[in-house]
């Protein structure tokens, strides 16, 4: 019985070792330091016992799968057997996503995602702006990019200046091409060159800024712009990119739902997800400008945003140039596409009630908030540890406390005199 299970052990231990090793992904070294400036590198930088290494794992088998037959190799090191490395790249948590290009570094900051590591990697695998020279190019950007920023004209002037230093600063957050009137073609409205346009699930929207004769002013104009609208029409937000989706300066309007362990949602919320949908798809230039729509399934970041528990499903907008939120008056369960739009109509012209923000009063409230929150999802999950975690360190607290003050509460009055004089002899 026994050396069954060993066997049936070993078999399992020898599937996984052989799986690793056909996999794509390179096993690297020390020696990594000599090379890593040669070609392109993809590399995770991770601890055999880390567990969000471990989870990661599968996804970077793909991920190397993916960029398989690219000039992108992808590796990745054990720090915790290679420390040169590590110091060398100032790796400082696991796992570490870098990607590396003759002298730069670039680290990888958002969802633990196959398609959005791959779609960081291509990024910058290319120049800041990549060149369209042919028409056909087109069906296959449309085709694999959800979003791509698309100059239109001749490589001189201040639009194209501003363009390409824009490019550098988001070239891992956005693809950004370049082309000219003759080569698009019907692919964009192009009436006079040079024109600018960021495309969306093949809808576009224009910059209007051209005219600003003053480079710093038109510089700053477009950098807002690509901020704004280098996300999609309807993303999924994470702890990963909501960083990133706050520099947009809209009205964050957010579907709030919740997934189980295999990243399902029940067939309820995900109708309500897909009514909120709809209201920015069908009126996508009425809301365009002022707010950016998405969902998110991790109810406790909205929670800590809105310092409440929200109901499953439900809506929640947050302002994210003052941090307020705004919560509709209608029960979830009752909000239609029309009701929504109400809603969103005073957000605009602001008569909608605010809650939040990021006073002093508000941060501390919100701080407590989790703390509070943290404390009750330990309790639930292991009450006998939390009471060990917290209660242990509190009790000795409170020993010393009481050893501390109760000599002085007792004589306070008398001691108080001389401390202040400096003096830390005690009267007999
Ligand atoms: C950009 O959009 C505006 C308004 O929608 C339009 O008037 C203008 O002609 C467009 N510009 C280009 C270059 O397409
Ligand atoms: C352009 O604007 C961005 C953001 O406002 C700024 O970081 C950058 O330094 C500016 N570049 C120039 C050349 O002014
Ligand atoms: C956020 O709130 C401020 C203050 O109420 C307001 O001026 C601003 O327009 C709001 N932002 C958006 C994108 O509506
Ligand atoms: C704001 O918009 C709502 C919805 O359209 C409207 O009912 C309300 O009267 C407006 N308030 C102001 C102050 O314009």
């Amino acid at each position: 019985m026994v050396s069954l299970v060993k066997i049936t052990f070993f078999t399992a231990f020898c599937a996984i070792f052989a799986n690793t090793a056909a996999s794509r992904v390179l096993e690297l070294s020390d020696r990594f330091l000599d090379i890593h400036k040669e070609g392109q590198w993809l590399v995770m930088m991770y601890a055999p016992w880390c567990a969000h290494c471990k989870r990661l794992e599968p996804v970077w088998a793909h991920v190397a799968q993916h960029l398989h037959e690219t000039s992108i190799r992808v590796g990745r090191v054990d720090c915790t057997r290679f420390t040169n490395v590590a110091h060398s790249f100032k790796i400082r948590g696991f796992p570490t996503i870098l990607f590396l290009k003759g002298d730069n570094e670039f680290v990888y900051h958002g969802d633990r995602t196959r398609d959005e590591i791959v779609k960081f990697a291509q990024r910058l695998s290319g120049p800041p702006v990549q060149e369209i020279t042919k028409s056909q190019s087109f069906d296959t950007i449309k085709r694999d990019r959800d979003v791509y920023f698309l100059y239109v004209g001749e490589k001189s002037g201040s639009l194209w200046e501003v363009y390409r230093r824009a490019a550098d600063v988001f070239q891992p957050h956005a693809f950004f091409y370049q082309s000219h009137p003759h080569v698009v073609g019907e692919h964009a409205p192009v009436q006079k060159a040079p024109a600018l346009f960021v495309y969306k699930e093949n809808c576009h929207y224009n910059f209007t800024g051209h005219d600003e004769l003053d480079f710093e002013k038109l510089n700053s104009t477009l950098h807002e712009w690509v901020n704004a609208e280098r996300f999609p029409t309807f993303p999924k937000i994470t702890r990963g990119n909501i960083n990133q989706i706050f520099l947009t300066n809209k009205n964050l309007v957010l579907a709030v739902v919740e997934e189980n362990q295999l990243e399902e949602v029940s067939p309820d919320m995900l109708e309500f997800r897909d009514m909120v949908e709809e209201v920015i798809k069908k009126k996508r230039e009425k809301y365009h400008d002022d707010f950016q729509f998405g969902w998110i399934a991790n109810p406790e970041l909205v929670n800590s945003m809105a310092m409440m528990v929200v109901p499953l499903p439900s809506l929640i907008v947050i302002n994210t140039t003052t941090s307020h939120h705004h919560i509709p008056e209608d029960e979830p369960g009752k909000l239609t596409p029309h009701a929504i739009e109400m809603f969103l109509e005073q957000i605009r012209n602001e008569s909608a009630p605010k809650f939040g923000g990021n006073g002093w009063l508000v941060r501390i409230y919100r701080s407590w908030f989790e703390m509070r929150t943290t404390f009750s999802a330990m309790w639930k999950g292991n009450p006998i540890l939390t009471m060990v975690l917290f209660g242990l360190p509190a009790g000795f607290l409170s020993l010393i406390c009481y050893g501390i003050c109760c000599p002085d509460i007792l004589d306070a009055d008398e001691e108080e005199e001389e401390y202040s004089a400096g003096s830390h002899m005690k009267k007999d």
